[in-house]
């Protein structure tokens, strides 16, 4: 989060630190919504705030130790500023990481006022009140999702893309994931709400949203996700639409018909498939096997012929055979990736797969993710250096960090620079592709309109 107060601005001052996926920058973006009517703004500099907070993510190992180390840095710069005089940084740790051990944050970090869990963010104001009334009062709230949404205010939108949470939660129980423990069940919030939701977001200049959802294509709202898509599709000044993250499992026929027929859905597709191997996948308990997903693939390709790509993978997972690990090569090298996700298989405590047999040593997972790596960047590479000679539709999103330069993305969410005024910010325009690197494309006003 970054953005400092105005000048005649907030009273008090907000701090936030957001660790991991789209789900917990939109979180922090809440949270900073419950505290501004308590006369918080956001600063982005953590040794200026009278109040931080670490909105931290538990999916991969270390996360926790980054936590305590991250406190610790905390810790002393509350010290500095108590006694230079400034007022009392009331430290909060929100997220999965509190979820999971907040009682543990507690004892090990006494700097830590308050744990709270994502499922109580609308709760914060009154549980900041309290905490500071009696500092030690420790509090790891947990209230169900249908309180969350209906209690938190209205979004105010600041730029021209924004992320809408229509989905939380997870009941899959992928063998080596703590989110079905950290998140709980799947929950969906009603079409109705989101819908409104997004019109208000259009009304403030909003082009863009992404669907947020930890399974977000099991979307179980009136209409599915395509129903939902369809209708935020007809909403005046939306152009464009995209979603993440979907379970291959979830991929109904409705929806890939809709990635045929709806225009503001994007042709841009986060899918994880996690590994290449039947046997692996079994053992993951993710339900599809390499056959149904190349089959899905080739589905939606056959619906929107452009799409690109993305997925996760993890390597090392507990018995995977070097046999296994080029079964999953093998598929990056068939599906080809516009953009990937690989990790190292971390060993959660309380999954399945962390008392599985045939853990895999941490040399061998960190050869298998170089290789594989060498493979998606190549691949995302060569996706980015297709585009150049085109001319691509992009919406802009602000400026750059050079003079006169404008930022914005593709259809497949590829960052594109071009030299333009500040005035296309917001606007959808034909941009000529010229080159390409790794991360991103660099282009030319196809059309410049004085
Ligand atoms: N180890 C490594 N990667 C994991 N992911 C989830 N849990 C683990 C774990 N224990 C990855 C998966 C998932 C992504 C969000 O994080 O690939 O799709
Ligand atoms: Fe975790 Fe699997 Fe659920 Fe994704 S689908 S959140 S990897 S359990």
């Amino acid at each position: 989060m970054t953005g400092k107060p105005a000048s005649d601005g907030p009273a008090k001052r907000l701090f936030i630190k957001t660790y991991g996926c789209q789900m917990n920058v939109y979180d922090s973006e809440r949270m900073a919504d419950v505290l501004r009517p308590l006369g918080y703004g956001v600063t982005d500099r953590p040794e200026d705030a009278d109040l931080v907070v670490l909105n931290t993510c538990h999916i991969r190992e270390r996360a926790a130790e980054k936590v305590y180390s991250e406190l610790g840095r905390i810790k002393e710069m509350r010290q500095a500023r108590t006694e230079a005089g400034g007022g009392r940084m009331g430290v909060v740790v929100a997220g999965c990481v509190a979820q999971a051990e907040g009682e543990e944050i507690m004892r090990r970090a006494p700097v830590v006022d308050l744990v709270v869990g994502p499922q109580a963010y609308h709760k914060l104001p009154e549980l900041i009140a309290r905490a500071a009334r009696q500092t030690g009062e420790r509090l790891a709230a947990d209230f169900a999702p249908e309180d969350k949404f209906d209690a938190l205010p209205e979004r105010k939108a600041s730029g021209v893309t924004a992320f809408l949470t229509v989905q939380e939660g997870c009941d899959k129980f992928c063998t080596f994931c703590v989110v079905p423990y950290t998140r709980g069940g799947e929950y969906s919030r009603p079409a109705e709400a989101i819908v409104e939701e997004a019109r208000r977001l259009a009304d403030q200049g909003v082009r863009e949203v992404t669907l947020l959802g930890q399974n977000v294509n099991a979307y179980a709202g009136e209409g599915g996700l395509a129903g939902l898509v369809r209708r935020l599709a007809r909403i005046e000044g939306l152009s464009r639409i995209r979603y993440t993250t979907s379970h291959p499992r979830d991929m109904d026929e409705a929806l890939i018909r809709a990635h045929a027929e709806v225009e503001e859905l994007m042709p841009y597709l986060h899918l994880p498939v996690q590994s290449g191997s039947d046997r692996i996948l079994r053992a993951m308990n993710r339900d599809h096997t390499v056959a149904s997903y190349l089959k899905l693939v080739e589905r939606i390709r056959a619906a929107r012929p452009d799409v690109a790509m993305s997925g996760d993978f993890i390597v090392g997972f507990p018995g995977e055979s070097e046999k296994d690990f080029e079964d999953t090569l093998q598929l990056v090298r068939t599906v080809e990736h516009a953009a990937a996700f690989s990790f190292k298989y971390s060993r959660r405590p309380g999954t399945p797969a962390s008392a599985m047999p045939g853990q895999v040593e941490e040399k061998v997972k960190e050869e298998r993710l170089a290789r594989l790596q060498a493979v998606l960047v190549e691949q995302q590479t060569g996706f980015n250096a297709a585009q150049v000679g085109k001319t691509l539709p992009v919406l802009f999103e602000r400026k750059g960090r050079h003079d006169g330069q404008v930022v914005g993305r593709s259809p497949y969410l590829q960052g594109v620079h071009a030299h333009g005024p500040e005035r296309l910010i917001g606007q959808i325009v034909p941009v000529k592709i010229t080159g390409s690197s790794l991360n991103s494309l660099t282009g030319e006003l196809a059309m410049v309109n004085a």
